[in-house]
């Protein structure tokens, strides 16, 4: 590298770095599910601005943008109307006392109303509210709980929370809004009697994005840069920024151009929609950039990194089954790809399996009970999990199971798998 660009490079790449990283880091606007978002806006505004009590659900896998949903909603209503809101997290809070304890912190009731209190939760909680419709300065204040990760308050000991604020959000004067966040989608059907009872059923939806082109979008916006985002003094330099820029721009062109690139990027997305885990690789990429190693963004760099960070243990998984597992894998991705992901049971994976060993003549088929004790492992690996969580009641045979394997890893594994037979390994690309 010739002198002046070398000291270019020493000014530029720090606050380069700097300010990719700033752009990673800070989230964007909420973008898309705007029926969600109408939807949780109506809810709340009717409860604190009519104070019409009520409950939701907001249900999405992890990374679809419920917390992001829930904070863009209430920021713009905290701009709007007066409420407590008072956040739970089922991580944090693990039992209902420590949950009591925020919402007398953040209600900043009086510490002597629970201690007067029966000293049941129930009671406690009550109590702070009659205060609070008594307290001339909060009277008919509206209260929102949000409640994070909410399918683990349904394991509190006798969801004594969870029936005090839906029972609160039917019975009390002051108006409130009982908001659950949640991965799990089944998790109504954790719910006692009693509280199901007093939840009002209402359910959003988020999914996570499906379109790969909007994460190639996000890549390029998180690795280009305006020559004014970039914060440098020109006296420091011996050559225009621009110099910088316009050569950091060329290699930015190289890599999204390269085959390669899109490839990691494209398998990370396929396994793996959640933002954040792409956000999180892509500050690694950017802390990699410095004057000793890579100036500018490499190829090599990111899909280093990319390979690096991101192993697909599905994959490893499914590597590590045996023969007979496999061929129920295989049974199983070729039924959900038939029926576009509709849950399956045992029966029909079974025959699938059946009709393959009759017609490939090298392979001995295994018995019934042997096979459901490899559904069973797979059952015991998460490769597949019940559509029905309380499902002792029915026959195990009939249980209805969702695959949690996409093809491309069973593509990958099958490949990859030592040994296999040719027949099997046909099998698992045909199409059915
Ligand atoms: N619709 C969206 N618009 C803008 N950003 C989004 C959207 N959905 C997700 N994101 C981004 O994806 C990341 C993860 O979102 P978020 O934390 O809201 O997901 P989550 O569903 O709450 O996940 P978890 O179940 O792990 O709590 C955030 O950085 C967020 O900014
Ligand atoms: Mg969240």
């Amino acid at each position: 590298m010739d002198e002046p660009f070398s000291g270019h490079a020493t000014v530029m790449v720090p606050l380069l770095r700097r300010c990719l990283k700033s752009k990673i880091r800070n989230s964007s606007e909420l973008e898309g599910c705007s029926a969600q978002r109408t939807q949780l806006t109506n809810l709340i505004t009717r409860v604190v601005q009519f104070g019409e009590s009520d409950s939701a659900l907001i249900c999405g896998p992890p990374g679809s943008g419920k917390t992001k949903l829930v904070s863009t909603v209430l920021k713009e209503l905290q701009g709007k109307h007066d409420f407590f809101l008072v956040k739970l997290n089922g991580l944090i809070h693990t039992d209902d006392n420590l949950a009591l304890k925020e919402i007398v912190q953040t209600l900043n009731a009086d510490e002597s109303i629970v201690e007067e209190a029966s000293g049941s939760f129930a009671g406690n909680l009550t109590a702070i509210l009659e205060t609070l419709i008594n307290d001339s300065s909060t009277v008919d204040r509206p209260i929102v709980f949000i409640l994070e990760e909410f399918q683990l308050f349904c394991s509190h000991r006798k969801q004594t929370l969870l029936y005090t604020l839906m029972d609160a959000s039917q019975s009390t004067k002051v108006p409130v809004c009982v908001i659950g966040v949640t991965s799990c989608f089944e998790v109504t059907q954790l719910l006692e009697k009693r509280v199901k009872s007093r939840f009002s059923h209402n359910q959003i939806f988020l999914y996570p994005p499906n379109d790969f082109n909007s994460r190639l979008e996000l890549f390029k916006h998180f690795v280009t840069f305006k020559d004014e985002d970039v914060d440098v003094d020109v006296d420091d330099l011996s050559i225009s920024p621009g110099v910088y820029s316009f050569l950091w721009h060329e290699e930015v062109q190289k890599v999204i151009d390269n085959p390669k690139v899109i490839e990691v990027l494209k398998r990370q997305f396929g396994v793996d929609k959640n933002e954040q885990t792409f956000r999180n690789t892509m500050l690694m990429v950017i802390s990699e950039i410095d004057l000793e190693r890579n100036q500018f963004l490499s190829a090599d760099l990111i899909i280093r990194i990319f390979n690096d960070t991101f192993r697909d243990f599905t994959v490893f998984a499914l590597r590590g089954l045996s023969v007979l597992e496999l061929c129920l894998v295989i049974a199983m991705n070729h039924q959900t790809n038939q029926y576009d992901d509709e849950p399956f049971n045992f029966g029909m994976v079974y025959r699938r399996y059946q009709k393959f060993t009759n017609e490939c003549s090298v392979l001995v088929q295994s018995s019934r009970a042997v096979l459901l004790k490899a559904f069973q492992k797979l059952i015991n690996l998460e490769l597949i999990s019940p559509v029905n969580i309380h499902s002792k009641e029915v026959l195990k045979d009939f249980n209805l199971y969702r695959f949690n394997v996409t093809n491309e890893q069973v593509q990958e594994a099958v490949k990859n798998f030592p040994d296999l037979m040719p027949a099997i390994k046909e099998w698992a690309t045909s199409v059915c």
